[in-house]
């Protein structure tokens, strides 16, 4: 047998799907596991497809994608966050997912570090590793989840590359204030750095705005933003993200990306047109039950005697449970045995979530109320 390539062989399966295959075996499983919304795709969205495919929009489109989603996409990021692109300064990706590994490919070359705040969504090591580049953890573990300036500065080096950031965070739910974005922008600014700014999750947000490193013009010509409307219209699988950065960066991510798709699906271009147009609000819809959700998860995880930050956006949150004695994946892995719930180890966002794990809010109230239930019950057990 010929060698694989052993930056492939090395990835392992990440720790959310162990545990969310293995809940599906129990009858009365609970799973809280889930890292997608609840909530159907808005029928104005579906029928913008459905029209596409009747209309023959089937074929190849541009590489960087139709011309009306990158205006669109660029007018909501205006629009909402005060980003400012052009239409010509949008890729079309096939889901963020996509953006990110094109992102890293057009970025790095062997050796290049790539500093990301952990606990970290597992994508983002396994891609930087594929890529050949090297993943220095920046720990928020004892900051609030929220990247702290010096921390960042000791972990730059001649071979630092990037930063890639993630707020609204997955798995923490920590969101960054205005200041924070400042700040860090600040820092980037005086350094021959990129900035990736994962912001998938920005329409989720909750008590506060929320603050796209897009508009942070000191910064502008070397951060790229990736984005889609997967989290944000309930859109998982449609594949449609984006990246937004300056023409000289986004003329390569370009190359990159019509080297390994051509371009993203074209009827759900369509249907992304439609969700960040005419249903561009619809993320409200959705806050409104996660923000309720939040409420509850977090009132009842305080009572069970955990320390947990309370999430600014995205729908997860990430409480200690170190209290109880447990290494968190043994806890994960009893829990799901004794219970029958799933929820994530937070090891498996890096060593850096240890002690923790990750609850999605994005399940119905009657199910988080089940879920919780036995959560306690398996806690009280345990004293
Ligand atoms: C932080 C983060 N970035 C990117 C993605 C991937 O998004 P997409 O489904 O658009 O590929 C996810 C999905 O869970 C995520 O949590």
């Amino acid at each position: 047998m010929p060698e694989l390539n052993p930056r492939a062989t090395a990835l392992s399966i990440p720790g959310i799907r162990v545990f969310s295959n293995q809940v599906q075996l129990f009858e009365d499983g609970v799973n809280l596991t889930i890292g997608q919304p609840d909530f159907p795709t808005p029928d104005s969205v579906k029928n913008a497809a459905i029209t596409a495919i009747n209309n023959n929009k089937t074929g190849y489109s541009l590489n960087a994608g139709i011309v009306e989603l990158r205006q669109a996409a660029a007018e909501f990021f205006a629009d909402k966050y005060n980003a400012h692109y052009t239409a010509d300064e949008v890729v079309i990706t096939n889901g963020a997912s996509e953006a990110l590994d094109s992102v890293l490919r057009t970025i790095l070359t062997d050796g290049d570090e790539v500093i990301i705040t952990a606990p970290a969504y597992p994508a983002y090591e396994s891609l930087i590793k594929l890529n050949g580049g090297v993943v220095k953890y920046l720990d928020v573990s004892d900051t609030e989840f929220v990247p702290n300036i010096e921390k960042l500065d000791a972990l730059v080096t001649n071979s630092t590359k990037a930063v890639l950031l993630n707020y609204p965070s997955n798995p923490t739910g920590a969101s960054l204030s205005e200041k924070d974005v400042k700040d860090i922008a600040n820092y980037i600014s005086t350094k021959d750095l990129f900035l990736i700014s994962d912001e998938i999750y920005s329409e989720n947000v909750y008590e506060n705005k929320h603050i796209s490193f897009g508009s942070m013009e000191n910064i502008r010509d070397k951060t790229i933003l990736i984005h889609g409307v997967s989290k944000s219209h309930s859109m998982t699988g449609w594949r449609v993200g984006y990246t937004l950065s300056p023409r000289h960066l986004s003329d390569e991510i370009l190359k990159v990306h019509l080297n390994n798709s051509i371009c993203a699906a074209v009827p759900s271009q369509y249907a992304a047109l439609e969700a960040l147009t005419n249903a561009k609000d619809f993320p409200k819809v959705m806050n409104e039950a996660y923000l309720k959700r939040r409420d509850y998860v977090y009132e009842r995880l305080i009572k069970m005697g955990c320390t947990v930050e309370k999430p600014g956006g995205a729908f997860y949150i990430f409480p200690n449970i170190a209290f109880t004695g447990m290494d968190d994946w043994d806890f994960a892995t009893a829990l799901l045995k004794e219970k029958h719930m799933a929820v994530v180890p937070g090891s498996s966002f890096s060593e850096h979530g240890a002690g923790h794990i990750r609850i999605s809010f994005a399940s119905t109230i009657e199910t988080l109320e089940e879920g919780m239930n036995r959560l306690e019950a398996f806690v009280k057990d345990l004293s």
